[in-house]
C-alpha cells in the first residue's frame, strides 16, 4: 500500500476541513496516509518550502492568505496556476516543487454536478479579485460567453472585465455596481456567484446582495463554504432559486489535488463525504 504524507498551508487553518476530506478520500482509495495543518507565519514559508524539498511531505494544498506567496517559490507552475497567480496545491518530486491550481477544476465541477449545458447561461460574478479572475477563467472555459462583473470598487471590476476582453475576444463582459443588479427584474437562465469574502465565519450576517428579484429563477452559488448556508443563499433559497454551496467546490478541489499526488484516478461517493463534512462543520462552530 502506498504511503502519503500530505498537508496543508495557511493561516489560520482552524476551520479547514481539507484534513477529514483528504483522509476520508485516502482511506476509501486503499492509500495509506496522513494529512497535516501547517499553520505558518509568512516568514516560515521559505523554510517549510526547504524541508518540503528534503522530503518532509510528498504534496500540499495552499489555502488563505499564501496562495499568491508560494508561486514564486517553486520549480514549475502550471500555466493556469501561473496565469491567476494563485497556487492551492503544490507536489514535490526528487527535491523539486511544481505548483498546481485546482479551485478553477473544483469550480467547474460543483457546477457541472447541477447544472448539464453552462453556455446558455448568462454569469453575474460578484467581486472581482483573485477569485472572481479564476471564476471567470473556469465558466469561459465551460462555453459562458455573457458575463456581467459586479464590484465594490468599480475599476477593479473595469481592470478584470478589460483583462477578460483580451482572453476572449467574442464574449462579452459588461460592468455594473451592486445598486443595479439589486434592482434588476428576474431572468431566468442567469446565474449569480458570489466571489467576494462577504458571510463567510466569522462575518456571517453580511451579504453581497440583499434580497432581491433577480433571485427568482436564478441559479446562485457561493464559494464560501463556512457556514454552509450563507446568507446570501438563504435570501436566494427563499426566492426559489437554485442554490449551490461552496462545498463543493472543496471536495472537487480536493478529489483533483489528491490525484496530482496519488497520480491515479481517485474514486469518491459524493454524498458520504458531504455528509461526513456537513457533520464536521457543524461541530466545529
Ligand atoms: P480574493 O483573492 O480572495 O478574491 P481579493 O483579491 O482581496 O480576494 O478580493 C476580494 C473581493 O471581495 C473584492 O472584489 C472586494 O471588493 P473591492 O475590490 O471593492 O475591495 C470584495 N469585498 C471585500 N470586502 C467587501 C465588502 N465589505 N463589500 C463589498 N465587497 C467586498
Amino acid at each position: 500500500m502506498k504511503s502519503f504524507k500530505l498537508g496543508i498551508i495557511g493561516r489560520p487553518l482552524t476551520h479547514s476541513l481539507s484534513p477529514i476530506l483528504q483522509e476520508y478520500l485516502m482511506k476509501i482509495n486503499g492509500m495509506n496516509g496522513v494529512f497535516g495543518k501547517y499553520d505558518l507565519q509568512e516568514r516560515e514559508l521559505a523554510g517549510f518550502m526547504r524541508k518540503v524539498r528534503q522530503g518532509l511531505l510528498v504534496g500540499f494544498n495552499v489555502t488563505s492568505p499564501y496562495k499568491q506567496a508560494v508561486v514564486a517559490m517553486l520549480d514549475e507552475v502550471e500555466p493556469l496556476a501561473r496565469q491567476i497567480n494563485a497556487v492551492n496545491t503544490v507536489s514535490e518530486k526528487e527535491g523539486c516543487l511544481y505548483g498546481f491550481n485546482t479551485d478553477i477544476v473544483g469550480f467547474k465541477n460543483s457546477l457541472k454536478k447541477h447544472v448539464d449545458d453552462l453556455s446558455y447561461y448568462e454569469v453575474v460574478i460578484l467581486g472581482a479579485g483573485g477569485a472572481s479572475y479564476a471564476v471567470a477563467l473556469a465558466l469561459l472555459q465551460c462555453g459562458v460567453t455573457i458575463f456581467s462583473i459586479v464590484n465594490r470598487t468599480r475599476e477593479k471590476a473595469e481592470s478584470l472585465a478589460q483583462k477578460m476582453r483580451l482572453i476572449a475576444p467574442g464574449s462579452n463582459f459588461s460592468v455594473h455596481s451592486f445598486a443595479e443588479i439589486q434592482k434588476r427584474p428576474s431572468q431566468s437562465e442567469i446565474i449569480i456567484i458570489n466571489t467576494t469574502s462577504l458571510g463567510a465565519w466569522p462575518v456571517v450576517e453580511e451579504t453581497p446582495l440583499a434580497d432581491s428579484d433577480i433571485f427568482l429563477n436564478a441559479i446562485v452559488v457561493d464559494i464560501v463554504y463556512n457556514p454552509l448556508q450563507t446568507r446570501f443563499l438563504k435570501l436566494a433559497s427563499k426566492k426559489a432559486a437554485l442554490t449551490i454551496d461552496g462545498l463543493d467546490m472543496l471536495i472537487f478541489q480536493g478529489i483533483a489535488a489528491l490525484e496530482i499526488w496519488s497520480r491515479v484516478s481517485v474514486e469518491y461517493e459524493y454524498e458520504a463525504i458531504r455528509a461526513l463534512l456537513s457533520e464536521n462543520m457543524d461541530s466545529d462552530e
